[in-house]
């Protein structure tokens, strides 16, 4: 029998592909394989998918500024699509289908291009029959580097991932109806992918946390980092923040910049996920950590448009239109027209209740917004996804400034797939 110990250790063992660099400045191309891999779990060897040989699919770093281009050679056996999660990116580059592009046929190429703008840190992932694609491995961390980089000995991107597995230590390959009508689907092997082992006492060092699960929402707690916050969501923070628990819901991310105190620790809700140790030591440094440089944001309009949004449906829900489990304004799967169809430059606040008995993360395509507080109505984080637990309301301010039809959906892949979803078109 198989102990979860020991699924611990060999699904780090099957390991977090390499890192794939730029080859020179200004402009970088990758090539990315979407394809069926064998991979071992526990003591059981099993199909899974991934990207180049590696599961999940490999880093790949570009530089701020880089005009990147992505050939995705589709070898599944399944038709794919890849969407570069946080970018704020041509519409036609997306990779969304129905809304951006057709899915690519198994056998046949397609090539992404696009500016990376933002500095930060991103993920890319498919975005065809999400739920089962990524939660089958079709994902991996985009990092977009600064011109010039904070000083950091060890840049270290940690995917918070979960599988769920039989008593066997087998990936359970159906989605039981049940796993799409509450808090979703729950893997019951829980793991923060790292690629490092060792880092020295004294290093200074910068996590960058990505959630790519496609329903968990974790209470992450970093032992033996002496740090703060500085970016979410691949943003810049303005002042960056103390450590405290970070909860970081589907498709979110968390920059952390901090010393190293001991065995670096990463606990989920009190639960320990994954470790790096301490292997000797350096003097720490005695200039104050560094914080980020901001991306360029928009300025938004003293006088938004104003739209709502209301989530729907979930076990034990109240009514709503149309026959998926959950539904947004009454309708459930991408409706005929827009939630709002505007000029390009028009800033939208939009209220957002959250009807439902469960938790959410509205994820919007090609854009930020902004959090804004509920009582004094500041302008708060920027961001690609914004939480709202079950029976809440938050209202975001964002100037629509990317021409073309961009998603809107939660990011819990079991309720995008199950009907929440919508779009908004900018001309
Ligand atoms: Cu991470 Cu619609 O995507
Ligand atoms: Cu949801």
């Amino acid at each position: 029998m198989l102990t979860r110990r020991d699924f611990l250790g060999s699904i780090a063992a099957v390991g977090v592909g390499g890192v794939m660099r730029p080859a020179s400045a200004g402009s970088v191309a990758h090539r990315l394989r979407p394809e069926a891999l064998s991979v071992t779990i526990g003591e059981t060897t099993q199909t899974m998918l991934g990207f180049n040989g590696s599961w999940p699919g490999p880093e790949l770093r570009v530089g701020q500024g880089d005009d990147v281009s992505v050939q995705v050679d589709n070898r599944l056996d399944e038709g794919t699509l890849v969407h570069w999660h946080g970018l704020r990116l041509p519409n036609r580059m997306d990779g969304v289908n129905v809304l951006t592009q057709e899915v690519i046929p198994p056998g046949r190429t397609f090539d992404y291009r696009f500016a990376a703008k933002d500095a930060g840190t991103f993920w890319y992932h498919s975005h065809y029959i999400a739920f089962d694609q990524v939660s089958r491995g079709l994902f991996g961390p985009l990092i977009v580097e600064e011109a010039a980089p904070p000083d950091v000995d060890l840049d270290l991107t940690v995917q918070l991932f979960d599988l769920l597995v039989d008593n066997a230590g087998q990936y359970q390959e159906d989605f039981p109806a049940d796993q799409f009508t509450g808090a979703g689907r729950m893997g019951n092997v829980v793991r923060a992918l790292m690629p490092a082992r060792s880092v020295q006492q004294g290093a200074r060092l910068r996590l960058r946390l990505i959630n790519p699960s496609i329903d968990r929402v974790y209470r992450v707690q970093i032992g033996g980092v002496d740090g703060h916050i500085v970016a979410l969501d691949g943003m810049p923070l303005l002042a960056p923040r103390a450590v405290g628990e970070i909860v970081l819901a589907p498709g979110q991310r968390c920059d952390v910049i901090g010393d190293v105190t001991g065995d670096v620790v990463l606990f989920d809700g009190g639960n320990r996920i994954g470790q790096v140790s301490v292997n000797g030591a350096r003097a720490r440094r005695n200039i104050p950590l560094p914080t980020l440089r901001p991306n360029t944001m928009p300025r938004p309009s003293s006088q938004p448009i104003q739209a709502t949004l209301t989530l729907q449906g979930g076990a034990g829900g109240g009514g709503h239109g149309g026959f998926g489990t959950w539904a947004l304004n009454d309708v459930s799967g991408l409706p005929r027209s827009p939630l709002v169809d505007v000029r390009r430059g028009t800033s939208v606040r939009l209220r957002i209740e959250n009807a439902t008995g469960f938790d959410h993360v509205m994820h919007l395509h090609g854009h930020h917004f902004w959090e804004l507080d509920p009582t004094t109505d500041a302008v708060g984080d920027y961001r690609d996804g914004t939480f709202i637990r079950a029976g809440d309301t938050r209202d975001i301010l964002c100037v629509l400034d990317n021409p073309g039809n961009w998603m809107l959906h939660c990011h819990m892949l079991s309720h995008q797939a199950d009907g929440m979803g919508t779009w908004l078109r900018v001309r």
